[in-house]
């Protein structure tokens, strides 16, 4: 979705804007733009396209002295970085928008700008672009011209202004405003759309996302739904959308501030899957317990620590429903077959733009997990609401803490992947399965469907995860780790060009299909699909033939046989096949049916797509490599999807 950025201190707010937007650029990056606010007036700049060609349209302003010469003077201003919704990608339809004193930016859909349109225009307004936001402009511009026609105006002009506006706008969105006379304040303001202010010494940042802020501060509010932010240069001001003051303590962020950067990886994408063994260790390392005598053993053993959330409670529930959306989604898939196999307990797994409208049955006995990387796709929080609504408790697995689904939802699970910039998700998957099989495992043994010798067995193949992860992504020594990526590249270099590629497998290598291709339709916009092995034969074989390249996750031991006559149709179609599977014994089943064997370290079967979707990341990165796309800003896509 979109990104925004405000800063007011004492400092030129131009060079503060564009860094920040350059962390928000994942948001969406279809055009960029600043408004800052000097000498009584709204200087404006933006352009359609990449964040890179503001920069240099700025740099050149700088450079010859246009716009009153020199560089855009001001220290309080706003900024955005575009996902179109409304509109089509041009220089007019770019954020800020403007209206008489006022400039605006947003991220969200404002559903009624038609009827609110031709409100504006009835009583003047004229209207420069085709975007939903304008109207908030033009809106707020109205009643901060007409002020003394707000009811209970509150004190401060501008923010009783945005209130007035916001009490007629329906929709969502994360607002930053500006007023041409007013240099001492940004007023924020959200409703469904993340918004976050982080605090500072005489100076004041807003962002919509936490990356934005890690250089300039640690200290944030998480704006809640339906409130506002006054931001003045020595503090910030909160109030409920009706005025009333709102006082609570700001939290404090413990990311990085170099988890935000590349760290020397041409890419995001390509740091994330390389980071991935110490996201896997970082989720895992709070989740494990080391108890010195247990009822597992009398020696003592590692127990799984699920924190503050009560799984017991969930012993007797006569179901687990999940939702989730994209990648997570097929988390959500992967967590299914983790439940239903450790816990014994039948689950459903649902896309959360299709729960959230189909009237779901719902028993509130039953679990209701909601998994979202970000915590703020706007399905997955529908999904968990209308769950709530119904008498639900809600378990969130997030990556990101003070997220709207966080604060939501009854309990939560972090994931600890660190800030995902990439637009393609890759450590946030691996670290949801992790969180994932340490509740079904936990679960599992509550219920006493699982043994504690299988518990047991299974805790260790878990801790085992992340050196193996990072085997399968460096391999075994520095040469073999070069061999690795070496190996990938190959595959990548022979096959980046295919227009069909297809993903297979059986159980949970079906949700390691589902994802892989997904990687490759994001980023190299190549027509691949996922299939479960055995539904080849019901009708998509009939695309298979010479043209077409196979890539089969083989982990399920006990369906080698079933999975190699898949691979086996697919070859007598003329197709190309991969398969990806255990070192050893699953080299020794495929190795003479495929035209290749991409080989992993061995773990329990149940475990497999915590390594094995890492190669599917490594191939799709290293094909849009090689088709020249932009892996992290990959065409139509935006990293958080805040809109339905
Ligand atoms: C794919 C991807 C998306 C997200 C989806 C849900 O690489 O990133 O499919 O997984 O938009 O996002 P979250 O997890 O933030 O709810």
């Amino acid at each position: 979705m979109c990104g925004i950025a405000g800063y007011i201190g004492y400092k030129q707010a131009v060079p503060i804007l564009l860094e920040a937007l350059k962390k928000l650029e994942y948001r969406g990056y279809d055009s960029a733009g600043i408004a800052v606010v000097h000498n009584g007036a709204l200087h404006v700049r933006k352009t359609q396209g990449r964040l890179s060609l503001l920069e240099k349209r700025l740099e050149t302003e700088r450079l010859e002295g246009e716009g009153g010469g020199g560089a855009l003077q001001g220290s309080t201003g706003i900024g955005h970085t575009r996902w179109a919704t409304h509109g089509a990608p041009s220089d007019r339809n770019s954020h800020p928008h403007c209206a008489g004193k006022i400039a605006v930016v947003h991220n969200g859909i404002i559903e009624n700008y038609r009827e609110l349109k031709g409100w504006l225009e009835a009583r003047g307004a004229a209207f420069q672009s085709d975007t939903d936001t304008e109207v908030a402009a033009h809106l707020i511009n109205y009643y901060y011209d007409y002020y003394e026609e707000v009811p209970a105006a509150h004190p401060d002009r501008l923010a009783g202004a945005v209130m007035a506006a916001m009490k007629r706008l329906n929709g969502s969105y994360a607002l930053g405003v500006v007023a041409e006379d007013a240099p001492d304040r940004i007023v924020a303001a959200r409703k469904d759309s993340p918004l976050i202010v982080g605090l500072g010494e005489g100076e004041q940042f807003l962002a919509s996302d936490v990356p934005a802020l890690l250089s300039r501060t640690r200290e944030v509010y998480f704006l809640e739904e339906g409130e506002v932010a006054a931001l003045y240069h020595n503090r910030v001001a909160l109030f409920t959308g009706d005025g009333e003051p709102v006082t609570r303590r700001s939290c404090r962020i413990d990311w990085d501030a170099a988890a935000a950067e590349k760290d020397g990886y041409p890419h995001f994408m390509l740091k994330e899957i390389h980071e991935q063994p110490r996201a896997l260790a970082d989720t895992l390392g709070p989740g494990l317990r080391f108890v010195p005598d247990t009822s597992l053993s009398a020696i003592g053993e590692w127990d799984i620590d699920v924190g503050d959330v009560p799984l017991e409670r969930w012993k007797d529930a006569p179901r687990i429903v999940i939702a989730a959306c994209g990648t997570a989604w097929h988390a959500a898939l992967a967590a299914k077959y983790a439940f239903e196999g450790f816990a014994r307990v039948p689950v459903e797994a649902d896309i959360a733009s299709e729960y959230r409208y189909r009237d779901p049955i719902f028993d509130p006995r039953d679990l209701f997990i909601a998994i979202s990387q970000s915590g703020e796709t706007a399905d997955t929080l529908a999904a968990a609401r209308l769950a709530k609504a119904r008498g639900a408790s809600v378990l969130a697995i997030t990556n990101t803490r003070g997220s709207t689904l966080a604060r939501e939802a009854d309990f939560v699970l972090h994931t600890r992947a660190g800030p995902e910039i990439a637009v393609a998700s890759t450590k946030a998957f691996t670290t949801q399965l992790m969180a994932v099989y340490l509740a079904a495992l936990k679960l599992g043994y509550a219920r006493g469907a699982l043994q504690p010798s299988d518990f047991r067995r299974y805790v260790a193949a878990l801790r085992d995860i992340p050196e193996k992860a990072r085997r399968v992504i460096r391999g075994n020594g520095e040469s073999g780790g070069a061999d690795r990526i070496n190996r990938i590249k190959q595959y990548a270099d022979r096959y980046f060009n295919k227009t069909k590629v297809f993903f297979m497998g059986r159980q949970c290598d079906y949700a390691t299909a589902l994802e892989s291709a997904l990687k490759l339709k994001e980023i190299c916009y190549t027509h691949s699909e996922a299939f479960a092995a055995g539904e080849l034969k019901h009708g998509p074989i009939a695309l298979l033939d010479a043209e077409t390249l196979v890539v089969t996750i083989a982990t399920q031991r006990r369906l080698f046989d079933k999975v190699a006559s898949n691979v086996q149709e697919a070859a007598a179609r003329g197709a190309a096949n991969l398969v990806i599977t255990w070192e050893g014994a699953g080299e020794r089943a495929f190795e003479k049916i495929a035209t290749a064997v991409f080989p992993i370290p061995q773990t329990e079967d149940r475990l497999s797509p915590l390594l094995s979707v890492i190669p599917g990341q490594m191939f799709a990165y290293y094909c849009a490599v090689a088709r020249g796309n932009d892996p992290d800003k990959p065409r139509n896509l935006a990293k958080s999807v805040t809109v339905e």
